[in-house]
């Protein structure tokens, strides 16, 4: 039984037990069949691990930080691929997809970033984007939404296989594996290691302004990007925003002590045999 909150119903693909919403899965063909280019950027997130604002960033970084065409940043989920496959290039695509259900040459071809975020802050963010999204409208609690969470029923499940996968690919030259923590830690200085990644150059001054724009405060007062729109439009509940609290740590003020265990004992099974560790407060 997947926890749903799609109007289909969510579907779960092999191979890897994959859940995804039913416009992804019918489309699963035609992405693994995709041509990248060789300039595109992908952008590789599980949600709720800053796809919003990394892709903002890359976007930028890409169009010679043209702030003002970013407020109609064409960033695309490539689950329409027709759309996609027409788009001029530099383009900058952002599938939640893990590796496995991606062009198997993606790598090879074109850049890829990849941004983890700790399992905790993403548990807590994703429970309150399926209480803001109407279509999820989710009622349940905290507690029975991390239960479903590790059960791998929530949409773009299983978690550590999507990261896991990356993380072995950390080395590869076209890839770039990055943490939402150490962007919250030093926003210019993850900037700057992004921007070299891509080949790319700018001022100090614009690079300081480029900064500014992805600071929180910044970014949630940014209508292209904080989707309020989505309010007016019907789609999401008037309590709480997309752009929500943007912090570290903010699974400390949600968890019970019992509940907190359960997740490290999680956590810990899954890494077991890895070397990639979560900072779970700045
Ligand atoms: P929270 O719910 O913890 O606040 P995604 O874009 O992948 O859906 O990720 C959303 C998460 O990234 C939300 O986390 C959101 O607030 C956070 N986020 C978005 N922009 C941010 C920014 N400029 N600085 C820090 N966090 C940001």
């Amino acid at each position: 039984q997947l926890f749903t909150g799609y109007d289909e119903g969510l579907v779960r693909m092999e191979p890897g037990g994959f859940v995804m919403p039913p416009s992804y899965a019918r489309n699963a063909e035609k992405i693994y069949r995709m041509q990248p280019r060789s300039d595109d950027v992908w952008l590789l997130t599980f949600p709720k691990c800053g796809t919003t604002w990394t892709c903002e960033l890359l976007w930028l970084l890409q169009n010679n930080c043209d702030f003002e065409s970013s407020r109609e940043n064409g960033t695309y989920h490539p689950n329409s691929v027709l759309r996609v496959e027409q788009l001029p290039s530099p383009r900058v695509l952002r599938p939640h997809l893990p590796f496995y259900l991606l062009p198997p040459q993606l790598l090879d071809t074109t850049k890829v970033v990849y941004v983890a975020r700790n399992p905790k802050d993403v548990i807590v963010s994703y429970y309150y984007h399926h209480k803001l999204i109407k279509l999820h409208g989710y009622i349940g609690t905290l507690d029975d939404f991390a239960e479903y969470f590790m059960n791998d029923e929530v949409a773009y499940a299983p978690f550590f296989p999507h990261i896991l996968d990356a993380w072995s690919k950390r080395h590869h030259p076209n890839m770039h594996f990055m943490f939402y923590e150490d962007m919250k830690r030093d926003l210019r200085g993850e900037i700057e290691k992004v921007a070299t990644f891509l080949g790319k150059s700018y001022s100090d001054e614009v690079m300081a302004k480029l900064t500014e724009h992805l600071k929180f405060d910044n970014f949630q007062k940014n209508e292209s990007v904080n989707n309020e729109s989505g309010k007016k439009m019907g789609a999401m509940n008037e309590d709480g925003r997309f752009i929500r609290k943007g912090k570290t740590g903010d699974w400390k003020n949600h968890f019970s002590p019992e509940l907190n265990s359960r997740i490290d004992e999680w956590i810990e099974k899954n890494l077991a045999d890895s070397d990639l560790k979560f900072v779970t407060e700045l």
